[in-house]
């Protein structure tokens, strides 16, 4: 079934909202003998921000806040993240209520259309999904133009661009047909892209994808299946990556889905906002850190350091070593993620029967960090990262394909946040200012007085 208009979308943003009470809170600012009054937004949890936007236009004054730690970006209903109390919410739903029968598809369609998805809702985008899985033939070339060594995150980012080529009516960024069809396409493409840069660099065929299967299996038979011998995806695999690419399907102003938003901000279509978002993701501090805690852990249990050297180390600024998968800019106290992680992986190993020692190793280096005043004393505490590496390791997956599991999970976040931006009234690109510290008014000097 092709989406008709009759299919929900979330909701549109609201206009600015000058009824509630809030728009009565006011902040003053004092600056040269100069009193400058400015609204005060108070968000549905309570969240509360000066709503500087007529800063400049009044006062010519700018403010500063490099990483961006104070600032809010925009005001959004996806999310919601209490830092001190370790609460994330999708569209108000604890994430904690979706281990129990982890669907991710289903998180998908709430994040993006901002409510659970009816029976028929949810079959329909099914269908949509099997049917949007295979790439254009001619896309396939492309693998082979890579080298094998190619990081699976350049490939992702370069082909989720290339998608634009083949469905070009991606552009069209106000139709809501063309924005469900994007998504569509996007969250069952991406799988069948990773899986492809993963057998590319194998050097083994590609698998199509089986339209027998729902999102994970499939996923797993497109990485794992051999000619003649089918990858069978057990429920505890299933379960657990379900549960993974949940876990990371959204986390409000992220460094990528701000990235995702930042370019969605100057009408850049959907494909290409989100090959920005996977670059940005890339990064170790951010998403690449499941590769780096993997790293992390295999170093010690090869004894090059012992769990205490290794803390030892992490604390000490002058080694340049951070303890991986540690910390987090919101998160204050735990990231329930973590926790989810942590009490998944051991159920996951005991089903499978399996020890593994770089759990171990984790543990213990959590254990140390969590007494220690240096961690404590700076909040700091295991993020998703520190845990999802050792359960992505026991699924099969490859440690260089860790963070493109990331993407795959974040891809209905990317998707939900470029939409809501795009629906919300007023929007316009995204154009941060800055304090000039350079040269004051210089001169040309020609290269033969210099
Ligand atoms: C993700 O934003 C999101 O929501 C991201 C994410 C998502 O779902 O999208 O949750 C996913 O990116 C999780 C984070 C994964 N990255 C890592 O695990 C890398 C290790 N962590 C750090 O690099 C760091 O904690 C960050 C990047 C996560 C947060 O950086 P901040 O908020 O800028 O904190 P900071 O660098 O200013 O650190 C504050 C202090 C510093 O010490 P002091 O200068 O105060 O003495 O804490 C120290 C830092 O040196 N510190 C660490 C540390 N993290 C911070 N010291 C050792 N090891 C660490 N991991």
């Amino acid at each position: 079934m092709f989406w008709d208009n009759s299919m929900p979308l979330a909701p549109r943003p609201p206009e600015k909202r000058e009824t509630d009470k809030t728009m009565s809170k006011k902040v003053t600012l004092n600056y040269e003998g100069q009193s400058h009054e400015f609204d005060v937004r108070v968000g549905s949890e309570g969240e509360t921000g000066f709503d500087i936007s007529q800063l400049r236009s009044r006062t010519g004054l700018v403010t500063l806040d490099s990483g961006y730690g104070n600032t809010g970006s925009c005001e959004s209903a996806i999310t919601y993240i209490d830092g001190e109390k370790g609460v994330l919410r999708y569209r108000g739903i604890p994430i904690e209520q979706f281990a129990q029968s982890p669907n991710f598809i289903e998180v998908a369609w709430l994040l993006i259309f901002g409510k659970l998805p009816t029976t028929e809702e949810y079959a329909e985008f099914v269908v949509d999904l099997r049917r949007h899985a295979n790439l254009d033939e001619g896309m396939k070339h492309h693998f082979e133009g890579f080298p094998r060594h190619a990081h699976p995150m350049a490939i992702l980012s370069a082909m989720i661009n290339a998608l634009s080529c083949f469905y070009p009516e991606v552009m069209d960024v106000d139709s809501p047909e063309s924005f469900r069809n994007a998504s569509a396409r996007l969250i069952s493409k991406v799988r069948t892209i990773a899986a492809y840069a993963f057998r590319h660099s194998q050097g083994q065929p590609y698998n199509y994808p089986d339209p027998r299967l729902t999102y994970v299996p499939n996923f797993m038979h497109m990485m794992f299946s051999q000619p003649y011998v089918q990858y069978e995806c057990d429920d505890t695999v299933r379960t657990a990556l379900n549960l993974l690419l949940i876990l990371h399907a959204d986390h409000e102003q992220n460094c990528s889905t701000s990235t995702v938003r930042m370019v969605g901000s100057s009408q850049a279509n959907l494909f290409a906002s989100c090959s920005a978002g996977v670059s940005a993701l890339w990064g170790p501090l951010h998403g690449g850190a499941n590769v780096a805690v993997l790293q992390m852990l295999e170093n010690i249990h090869k004894g090059n350091l012992t769990p205490e050297e290794y803390v030892k180390l992490a604390k000490d600024k002058e080694s340049g070593v951070r303890l991986m998968g540690f910390g987090h800019r919101v998160y204050k106290n735990f990231d329930p993620r973590a926790n989810i992680l942590s009490e998944q992986a051991g159920k996951l190993f005991a089903a499978m029967d399996r020890k593994d020692p770089l759990l171990d190793v984790a543990r213990k280096l959590e254990q140390i960090a969590l007494e220690d005043p240096y961690f404590v004393e700076r909040n700091l505490y295991p993020n998703v990262d520190f845990y999802s590496g050792i359960i992505l390791r026991a699924l099969g997956i490859p440690t260089d394909m860790f963070t493109v599991m990331f993407a795959i999970g974040r891809m209905p976040g990317w998707i939900a946040h470029w939409w809501e931006q795009n629906q919300t009234p007023g929007s316009r690109i995204s154009r941060p200012r800055q304090i000039y510290t350079g040269n004051q008014l210089s001169n040309y000097v020609p290269m033969d007085q210099r």
